[in-house]
């Protein structure tokens, strides 16, 4: 390598250090101690070698960078240029390096069939431990939050008032809000009503039709999106005929059908919908997996999060208790984590919970 007229000046045969590091693509102070390594190295050098200032040996590297240093000399230049790369400070060895994904996971916690006032409260203050520990960016209520059992057709003299069930449930998302927003403040939430929250409008049909569309400034008095204030804390709202389209072909729905084995009702909503989906409604864990020429498709029953309700014969219900987790790991590519909870415990991101 070596020097062009870029690093002479108009007398013809001088370098600066601003130029050298300029053409090595290094800072003035790296040049300026490349220089001073060669004039080390060469003592014949000493006397070619000026500084337009008074500059002392003792002084810093620093003081010397203030000032241009010039060589005067060609062939010390060549010789310079000859030797850079020798006298070119050594890169440090790369240390080892992972590279940790940014958080670009994002966690969906989808939770069904609580039907307060039937919750099982120890289990639903396990799953507030577990979404504390954990980074959800979506919280899914997925139907039958409410019993709604005052308002069914069934004939019990001892049937839970409405009102207390609202309570119960308004607290606890209150509280399921809190927790969730505790690791992300960003986090949103999702309210979808199942065949029991469908109730109250069968109810109003039956009983008070005059009732049924009553809005006071635009909004639905007696509805469960107006009664549980799902507005005022920042939940989305979906009815029990919609469903949640998430990206990647998956389907978040209460579900309407109930098969008698596990896992069966979910493969019959994935026929209906056409995708992968996961729902509430059957009380059961299931998977379903189904791969066919255009894809591979995944179905989950979600559990509940309720006790046997005092109608059903006692331990009579073919039900598991759960709920899940599912995790985009970009786009469109979705993990699904399904808690079976036993006696009160569940194993999630390998902690154990409600022990
Ligand atoms: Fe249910
Ligand atoms: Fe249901």
């Amino acid at each position: 390598m070596i020097p062009d007229s870029d690093f002479y000046n108009q007398n013809g045969d001088l370098l600066s250090c601003r130029s050298l590091g300029k053409k090595l693509g290094i800072s003035k102070s790296a040049a300026s101690l490349l220089i001073r390594k060669f004039k080390a190295r060469h003592s014949t050098f000493d006397d070619e070698y000026s500084l337009p200032g008074k500059v002392e040996e003792s002084e810093s590297v620093e003081a010397a960078d203030e000032t241009e240093l010039l060589i005067s000399n060609p062939v010390n230049a060549k010789r310079l240029f000859q030797s850079i790369d020798e006298l070119r400070p050594k890169e440090p060895k790369k240390q080892f390096e992972v590279k940790m994904p940014k958080r670009a996971h994002r966690n969906i916690i989808i939770l069904n069939d609580i039907h307060f006032p039937y919750h099982d409260e120890a289990i639903l203050e396990s799953v507030m431990h577990y979404i504390y520990d954990s980074q959800v960016d979506m919280v899914v209520l997925n139907g039958d939050t409410l019993d709604c059992e005052a308002l069914s057709t069934f004939q019990d003299a001892d049937r839970a008032p409405f009102g207390e069930e609202l309570d119960l449930a308004r607290s606890f998302i209150k509280q399921l809000t809190k927790i969730a927003r505790h690791n992300n403040a960003g986090c949103e939430f999702v309210w979808i009503d199942g065949n029991h929250e469908a109730r109250l409008e069968k109810y109003l049909v039956r009983q008070a039709p005059e009732l049924l569309g009553l809005s006071v400034e635009g909004n639905k008095v007696l509805s469960i999106r107006n009664l549980m204030g799902l507005d005022e804390l920042g939940w989305q709202y979906l009815s029990y005929s919609e469903f949640l389209a998430l990206p990647g072909d998956l389907y978040i729905q209460h579900g309407h059908k109930v098969s008698k084995h596990s896992s069966s009702s979910v493969g019959n909503s994935m026929r209906d919908q056409g995708g992968s989906v996961i729902i509430g409604h059957v009380h059961r864990l299931g998977a379903f997996y189904v791969t066919n020429r255009l894809g591979t498709f995944r179905g989950f029953e979600n559990g509940c999060l309720c006790k046997q309700p005092k109608y059903l014969p006692k331990d009579s219900a073919n039900w598991q208790r759960g709920f899940c987790k599912v995790t985009y790991t970009d786009e469109t590519t979705w993990h699904v984590q399904q808690a079976f909870i036993q006696d009160g415990k569940f194993m999630m991101d390998g902690k154990l919970y409600g022990a």
